[in-house]
């Protein structure tokens, strides 16, 4: 394991493969709960957590640590959108996370179906206002090299202002990319998100990255200026409650960036 240091940032590890990167980030999960057995959770969804919901699920069979007490939320979810769609990030928790012997009571989803969706985000925002995330787990959007943006958290895309909470948020034409090229999913151009005032209110933040893409996206987040241009930035200003995992490609264009960033400056 290296040790990367930001003047802002808590913790920032990379590890030499993916599997170790997800490994450790499952550990550190596995760790907190095992010292906050009824935390409140933010999940997150997507590629990055698949390998790192695996590895929890494996310290929750071998004993390490148990789930059942749990609050647990989630990131966001695409609207409108059944938990049966194939796209579905609630439908991706039922299989995944859920499984990891949560009470269904304690599982706490964003209705994707919802006819009104400023109300559910309301509902959820009142939520997560009484009871913020203990830890908040994320992953980081792509960087979209066309249009030199990208980077979201849960689905806050650029442009939106750091103090918002739960909302409706439109997709940016990358993601939507992203999700018709690399998944192969046609996916609707909204979705319900937590804000990153939801994010930032949490006790503890960790954000996984592996590959080159998301250590770009992660670059600009943490070495350009703080901008709702770059949504991860705003980790910058809770930076000490913030632990980052990384693989070694990921910490390596994240370097460049580092590097780029401190060339503009002299
Ligand atoms: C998705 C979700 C996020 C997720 C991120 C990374 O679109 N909005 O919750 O963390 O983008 O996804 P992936 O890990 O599949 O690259």
């Amino acid at each position: 394991m290296n040790e990367i240091l930001h003047p802002q940032i808590n913790r920032i590890e990379s590890y030499p493969t993916v599997v170790d990167t997800a490994k450790a980030a499952a550990e550190y999960i596995s760790a907190f709960i095992d010292a906050n057995p009824a935390a409140a959770m933010t999940f997150a969804t997507g590629e990055t957590m698949k390998p790192v919901l695996g590895f929890l699920g494996e310290t929750v069979l071998d004993g390490q640590v148990s789930l059942a007490q749990i609050v647990a939320r989630h990131l966001d979810e695409y609207w409108p959108c059944s938990p049966l769609e194939e796209h579905s990030f609630v439908r991706y928790l039922r299989e995944r996370a859920w499984t990891l012997g949560i009470s269904p009571e304690n599982t706490y989803e964003i209705n994707g179906e919802a006819k009104d969706p400023d109300a559910e985000a309301a509902r959820y925002e009142a939520l997560l206002r009484e009871r913020p995330s203990d830890l908040a787990i994320l992953g980081i959007g792509p960087w979209d090299i066309e249009t030199q943006t990208g980077g979201h958290i849960g689905f806050n895309e650029a442009g939106t202002p750091f103090d918002c909470g739960t909302h409706l948020a439109s997709l940016h034409p990358s993601t939507k990319r992203r999700d018709r090229e690399k998944r192969g999913q046609s996916t609707p151009d909204c979705a319900i998100t937590q804000g990153i005032a939801n994010i930032s209110a949490a006790q503890k933040i960790m954000l996984v990255a592996y590959g080159e893409n998301k250590g770009t996206a992660l670059g600009h987040a943490l070495y350009d200026p703080i901008s709702t241009e770059r949504p991860a930035s705003a980790l910058r200003k809770v930076g000490e409650r913030v632990t980052i995992f990384l693989d070694e490609a990921a910490a390596s264009a994240m370097g460049q960036i580092e590097w780029q960033s401190a060339s503009m400056l002299v």
